[in-house]
């Protein structure tokens, strides 16, 4: 068995010919050598390419150590940031932690509890988290690359007020850490007014690229998660990925495939797992192609499901909705439980005396085959990421190998996969609904709209 994950394209067929993926073989080396040299549009943004194994060494050792005191003192671990300043250290803190951490007895559970805010703007999700702090030992890392974002700014004022008031201005400095930009931003300001402690976002990484910086990095090492680990496994996929070869390398054989489906009309690509731990592995997922592909008119819809739960709500749709989807199935060549089915000693007729002594990953493995099966027959075409087992060496391969893949694809698609420039649309008008000063005349563009979209038409 390989420990690198691989891509299994075997279930693009018939929707697509070999023929087909091997003609894309010098677009694919063109759109392989553009970012590798870093001549493509955003390409000042591709320094996460090499970044596992770039890192200065004393940087991880910085995170470890820091990660240790936050672990011996808090229980309570706030991550603050919004998008690519979230999404990735979720990701992996959720995919390899216990699934009910907040349940374990404190003599299981040695990492503080990770909590997570700044990613909305709901009033009573920052309320309840703090009834929840009230009486833990609470450390913050506030993450924000730009230091200016709203949600994260906002969340980071009421919990920065929270800890002064227990812990005084002093006290309060000590327990917070901040990942921003080296010179730029109001983070970075009051970071250096203040005195935290912090990690540097490196320039030419963008949000969603950098879960394998500080900005995953850190919070990930304080849930007690190996990072050199995950930085190894990162770090071994930049060579298959780099492969000038369409067939050797599983990232631009990815890319092509995806963007060949979408050419037949495949516009909407569901990620799928097993794995209830892998649900905010698909959100990063979702966020990094999503935002990286969806411009221009362009792009293909990401959208995820979890197996096999979503079979009884989603599966319907999937099997005989509009044929316009594929799906990518992350697929573990072993599971970690070693549950088996108990005999059924009461002598009830359950009808599932047949499943005796099966485990719980046979039984699940059946259940991927028969839906890839299904899902095939049904027209939806079947990538499938085969990966060895769900460890931090994996997941850092999982993630090298999907920013990679999506880098490739989006300069086939043609576009600048490092920008997100319809993002500011809301913004401007929240700020100008808001009354930020220097928003007046978006406020007075949107006031003598001619379209209402104020409720007028309310039934
Ligand atoms: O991928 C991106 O660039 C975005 O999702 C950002 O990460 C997100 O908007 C948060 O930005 P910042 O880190 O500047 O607060």
């Amino acid at each position: 068995m390989s420990d690198l994950i691989r891509i299994d394209y075997s279930g693009v067929f018939p929707f697509l010919k070999e023929a087909e993926i091997e003609a894309t073989e010098e677009e694919v080396q063109i759109a392989l050598r553009t970012l590798a040299t870093g001549q493509g549009a955003g390409g000042e943004y591709t320094g996460w390419l090499r970044y596992p194994e770039s890192m200065p060494a004393s940087e991880l050792r910085r995170m470890e150590s820091l990660a240790e005191e936050v672990r011996a003192e808090a229980d309570a671990f706030v991550v603050i940031g919004i998008g690519g300043s979230y999404l990735g250290a979720r990701a992996v803190i959720e995919g390899l932690s216990h699934s009910f951490p907040s349940l374990l007895s404190p003599d299981r559970s040695k990492a503080p509890l990770v909590f997570f805010a700044g990613q909305n703007l709901s009033g009573s999700y920052l309320e309840e988290l703090l009834e929840v702090l009230e009486d833990r030992s609470v450390y913050v890392n506030m993450i924000s690359k730009s230091g200016t974002t709203t949600e994260p700014g906002l969340a980071f004022r009421v919990l920065r007020e929270h800890l002064i008031e227990r812990y005084g201005r002093e006290g309060a400095a000590q327990r917070i850490i901040s990942t921003t930009d080296a010179a730029r931003g109001a983070l970075r300001k009051v970071t250096d007014e203040e005195g935290y402690r912090s990690f540097v976002i490196p320039d030419d990484i963008g949000g969603r690229f950098s879960v394998l910086t500080p900005v995953g990095l850190f919070p990930i090492a304080v849930a007690g998660i190996r990072i050199d680990t995950l930085v190894e496994g990162a770090a071994s996929m930049i060579e298959p990925c780099g492969r000038p070869g369409l067939f050797q390398n599983p990232a631009a054989l990815y890319a092509a495939t995806r963007n060949l489906l979408l050419e037949k009309g495949h516009s909407t690509e569901i990620l799928v797992s097993y794995d209830p731990k892998l649900q905010y592995f698909a959100e990063w997922w979702k966020q990094l192609f999503g935002e990286s592909e969806g411009k221009d008119g362009k792009g293909i819809f990401p959208a995820s499901v979890l197996f096999t739960s979503d079979l009884h709500s989603m599966g319907q749709w999937i099997q005989e909705g509009r044929r316009e989807i594929f799906e990518t199935v992350i697929h573990m060549d072993e599971e970690d439980s070693t549950l088996q089915v108990p005999v059924d000693a009461s002598g009830l007729e359950d009808g599932l005396a047949y499943l005796e002594g099966r485990t719980w990953p046979e039984i699940q493995d059946k259940a991927y085959e028969g839906t890839k099966m299904a899902h095939h027959q049904g027209e939806v075409p079947v990538l499938v990421l085969e990966a060895p087992t769900r460890n931090a060496f994996t997941v850092g391969q999982m993630i090298l190998f999907f920013e990679t893949a999506c880098g490739i694809s989006g300069y086939l698609l043609g576009v600048n996969p490092f920008n997100q420039p319809g993002v500011e649309a809301y913004k401007q008008n929240m700020f100008a609904l808001l009354g930020k000063p220097g928003f007046e005349e978006k406020a007075a563009e949107l006031q003598a709209s001619s379209q209402d979209l104020s409720g007028g038409k309310l039934v």
